[in-house]
Formats: structure tokens, C-alpha cells, sequence
């Protein structure tokens, strides 16, 4: 009798435990009971010709597994049905619910929704994939969206955009910080929203709490359900500055380091629109037709050595650390190179272009670690292989500076020589690096006369000849725009993050021409 109470207790704890990992306790205070089970919308990713995925997650009245319907029709009455069916979800992916819907058409826009017992989510809409030799394609270009820095106002315009063709989303999706950050004076006034839970994401029902937070702001919200999102992450949605070695504080045993990128990724998958995968990989390509190809890459947890200490570090030169690692690297080179795609597009986390910024901070030469200039062996061996092949008409597209910059794409200045700014020899593309959506940038952590010295230092020819548009002190998104003739970024900012506003401005345009070989300012086009 005893041994079946203890046992009946241990189950009633279990229980309790694991309604708590799923629940969410911590966010009842920002669930609407009006959006009850579907209270965190629905979403939509990983377009391609044929299908899309399509995403939710309830929140039902008990942990027993339950089944979830969907559909998938032609217009938003949802009476011309093109798809359907229905699956069991469970505590094991927090009742998150994801779907590859197939047998679609390519280039076309869809509405879905699901049903939980007699209640419809909301309806969302996507876009398949253009493959029929497409004459534009249009993309908004995200990275960065701390909660607590602000409201997502860059993602609320992008919700209310319909000339997009899906959302790009380089990373930083959620911050794992706590709620409060020592020595970041400036940061704290600019504080407007607390993250839950009130401490640093290192578990799996962390994690899980985290995403369900991010997911109910209504403008994030918005803009998944009404654009499909292709993904990739970058440190923060593990911990700051990671590689597969360690956090970049390095205070982890690689153990816990081991079980914390589990719970980290497994949380991602669950809350992403991603296709799925045994690896839970988000290495992966996306087919425009003959107008672009997109790599998608991992620069964090494939095959990334942990940071150098420094410019004297003889480990900073050393051919065996790696970005993205051998077997990546093989894998996008050998793509680019077989690809008829007119434009070769490559989704990356963080700063490709060499970048001199020696005399910007200080007067003893310095890199950032963080970036490609930190495993320059590596992003060699990348711009030999371009060179070699006659690779041209790469664009390069990056988050993680939280600032907005264009570059032409060429191995200089580390490689003198190579790139001739007046006839654009040496160009092979561009790169265009998004903004915050409001994660703090230049102004925000040093007194703006700082900012504009760095930006004179940084925008100087000798430091920089193939910097062709830099901002440090805005918030908003991009989008790249791609035709037969032409590659174009297009900055837009947003007014305030302290209050909701979705008045946003484009401010600046860069547009390469296809075989061309300088980035050049044009008149902003629709
Ligand atoms: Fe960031």
C-alpha cells in the first residue's frame, strides 16, 4: 500500500512537473483566453515548389497526447480546400504542431489553418516557391530581436507588407539573457519589456518559455502568420558568442554545454517553422528557379572552432579552425559551382566581408573575433574558390552587428590587390548586412559623437575601399530585391521601439547589377 502511494505520488509529482514544462506558468499573465488553444497564432516556413510547412501549438486542457487538423485552401474562406489531414501531437514537442503540406503549386499563395476539438486557429497565409523562371523575387531580411530592447515594429510592417515572397530570418531570434544585465548602463534605461523567465535560458523548459513569450508579441506574431519565415540561428538562440565548443565566456563542462545545445535546438525545431530533419539541422537550399539559389548556413553549431584571444594568437592563422567546417564548406561551394541559378544567395550569421576596423576603437590594431575576419584561413580558402571558378554575382546576406553596411564582395583588404575600387576588379558581389529589429546597436552603448567618429574611421578609403553603405544607429529590416538585371537592398527604419509604431522609412538603397561590379546607389523603386 505504501509502494502504490509512493508510486501515485511520484506520478503526481511527474505529472505536475511536466504540465509546468508545457504550460508555461510563468506567460499566463499574456495569454488571451479569447485565442484559447491557439494562443500562439500559426506560422509557415521552408517554402519550396511544391509545399510548405505549416505550424501551431496548443495548449490543451490536459497532457494527453492529442489530435490536431489541419487544412490548406486557395482562398481565405477556406472553402477551396487543396489539402488536408490530421496528427497527434504531445508533451514531447510541447504540443507543437508542424506539418509539411504537399502537393501544391509552385509560386502561389495559400491560406491554412487548424483545428483543435470544435476550435479553428487563426487562418494563416503562404507562398510556395517561384521556380518557373521568375522575374522578381523579394525578400525582408531580419536578424535580432531582443525583447526586452523594444517593440517589434520592424516585424509589424513587415506583417502588413504583400509584395514579399517570404521572410528571411538570419538569427537572434529570442535572446537568452535574464532580465537584467550588470554593467549595461545604457541598455537598462533603454529597457522596455522583462524577459521571462527571469533568468538565462540554459534548459530545455527555459527555452521553451522564452519562445512562447517572444511568440505572443502580437507584431511577431503577425508577421508569421502572414509570410513564410526561412530561418537560421545564431548565438543567442543558444548563448552568447557560441561555437561548438562552449558559450564564448566559456564557462560550461562540456557536458552541460553538450546537454544545453540539445535543449537549445530541440526548443528551436519545436518553435520554428523549419522542416524537419533527424539532425535537427538548419543547414539547407532553397530553389528559385533560374533566378537565385539560397544557402542557408549554420556558422555556430556545425563546425565553428571557439574564437582566437586575439590578433597575436597564433591560433587565429591556423588552418584547422573552421566557420562552417569542411563538410559544409564542400557542400556550398559545390553547390554554387554546379548552380545555373543567375543569382547565388548566401544566408549567414555573421560578417563575411573583410573588415578593418584597426584605427575605429583604438590605436593598437584589432579584429573582431566574432566574425569571418576571425577565421581567415577558412574564408580564404571560400574566396579562392570563387576566384578560381569564375564565381560571380554572390550576394552575401548577414546579421548579428545590429548596424546596416553594403559591401562589394572581395577578398581585399585582407588579400591587397585583389580589388580595384574604380573598375570594380576583384568584385564578385555584395553583401548586405540588416539591421537590429531592435537590438541594441552604436548609439545605444556609447555617446553618439562616438558613432560618428567610427562611422568617418570605418567609411575612410584606406580602411575600407569596398564599404559602400554603413548606418550604426537605426533599427528596422532590409529586403533584397532580385531580377534578370539586378540585386537590390533596401533599408527601411523604424521610428521609435519604445511604443508600438509601424511607421517605418526606407532610407537607403544599394543595387548591383547581374555581372556587374560595383554596388551603386539608385533611386528607391516600389
Ligand atoms: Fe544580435
Amino acid at each position: 500500500m505504501r509502494i502504490v502511494n509512493l508510486t501515485l505520488f511520484t506520478l503526481l509529482v511527474l505529472s505536475e512537473a511536466s504540465t509546468q514544462n508545457i504550460f508555461h506558468p510563468e506567460l499566463s499573465g499574456l495569454l488571451d483566453s479569447s485565442n484559447a488553444p491557439f494562443y500562439f497564432g500559426v506560422a509557415s516556413g521552408d517554402p519550396q515548389e511544391d509545399g510548405v510547412v505549416i505550424w501551431s501549438k496548443i495548449i490543451p486542457e490536459n497532457i494527453e497526447p492529442q489530435q490536431v487538423s489541419w487544412e490548406v485552401a486557395l482562398d481565405t474562406l477556406m472553402q477551396n480546400v487543396v489539402g488536408s489531414g490530421s496528427v497527434m501531437t504531445d508533451a514531447s514537442s510541447a504540443f507543437t504542431v508542424k506539418v509539411n503540406a504537399g502537393g501544391l503549386k509552385p509560386g502561389t499563395t495559400y491560406f491554412y489553418r487548424f483545428k483543435h476539438k470544435d476550435t479553428f486557429s487563426p487562418i494563416g497565409r503562404t507562398k510556395t516557391c517561384k521556380t518557373t523562371d521568375p522575374d522578381q523575387l523579394r525578400f525582408a531580411v531580419v536578424s535580432c530581436a531582443d525583447y526586452q530592447s523594444g517593440y517589434f515594429n520592424a516585424f509589424g510592417d513587415i506583417a502588413q507588407r504583400n509584395d514579399l515572397d517570404a521572410v528571411i530570418h538570419l538569427g537572434d531570434y529570442i535572446y537568452e539573457y535574464g532580465s537584467w544585465r550588470p554593467g549595461r548602463k545604457r541598455m537598462l534605461k533603454n529597457q522596455y519589456r522583462s524577459h521571462i523567465p527571469d533568468k538565462e535560458c540554459t534548459t530545455l523548459k527555459d527555452y521553451r518559455t522564452r519562445y512562447g513569450q517572444y511568440r505572443l508579441d502580437p507584431q511577431l506574431k503577425e508577421a508569421h502568420r502572414l509570410h513564410p519565415f526561412i530561418v537560421i540561428w545564431d548565438d543567442h538562440e543558444i548563448a552568447n558568442n557560441a561555437s561548438i565548443e562552449g558559450p564564448g565566456n566559456n564557462r560550461q563542462k562540456a557536458e552541460e554545454w553538450e546537454l544545453r545545445k540539445a535543449e537549445a535546438r530541440q526548443a528551436y525545431f519545436e518553435w520554428l517553422p523549419i522542416r524537419e530533419n533527424p539532425e535537427k539541422s538548419i543547414i539547407r537550399k532553397f530553389s528559385f528557379g533560374n533566378l537565385a539559389e539560397l544557402w542557408m548556413l549554420d556558422g555556430r553549431l556545425e563546425g565553428r572552432s571557439a574564437q582566437a584571444k586575439g590578433i597575436n594568437d597564433p591560433a587565429l592563422q591556423s588552418p584547422d579552425r573552421f566557420m562552417l567546417g569542411e563538410a559544409q564548406t564542400a557542400w556550398l561551394l559545390n553547390g554554387m559551382k554546379e548552380s545555373k541559378a543567375s543569382w547565388k544567395i548566401i544566408g549567414n550569421q555573421v560578417i563575411f566581408s573583410p573588415l578593418n576596423d584597426s584605427k575605429v576603437f583604438s590605436r593598437t590594431p584589432s579584429i573582431g573575433m566574432d566574425r569571418w575576419d576571425g577565421y581567415p584561413v577558412e574564408r580564404q580558402r571560400i574566396f579562392d574558390f570563387f576566384y578560381e571558378n569564375n564565381l560571380k554575382d554572390i550576394v552575401v546576406i548577414t546579421g548579428d552587428v545590429h548596424t546596416s553596411w553594403a559591401f562589394e564582395l572581395t577578398s581585399e583588404p585582407s588579400n591587397p590587390g585583389v580589388y580595384d575600387k574604380k573598375t570594380g576588379k576583384g568584385v564578385i558581389g555584395a553583401e548586405f548586412t540588416t539591421p537590429s529589429v531592435t537590438s541594441f546597436n552604436f548609439d545605444e552603448i556609447v555617446p553618439r559623437f562616438i558613432t560618428w567618429e567610427a562611422k568617418r574611421r570605418f567609411k575612410k578609403k584606406k580602411n575600407n575601399p569596398h564599404l559602400r553603405y554603413l548606418d550604426l544607429n537605426r533599427h528596422g529590416y532590409l529586403t533584397l530585391t532580385l531580377t534578370k538585371e539586378y540585386a537590390q537592398a533596401d533599408w527601411f527604419y523604424i521610428k521609435k521601439r519604445d511604443r508600438i509604431d509601424e511607421r517605418v522609412k526606407k532610407k537607403a538603397t544599394r543595387y548591383l547589377e547581374l555581372g556587374g561590379q560595383s554596388l551603386e546607389k539608385c533611386q528607391p523603386s516600389d
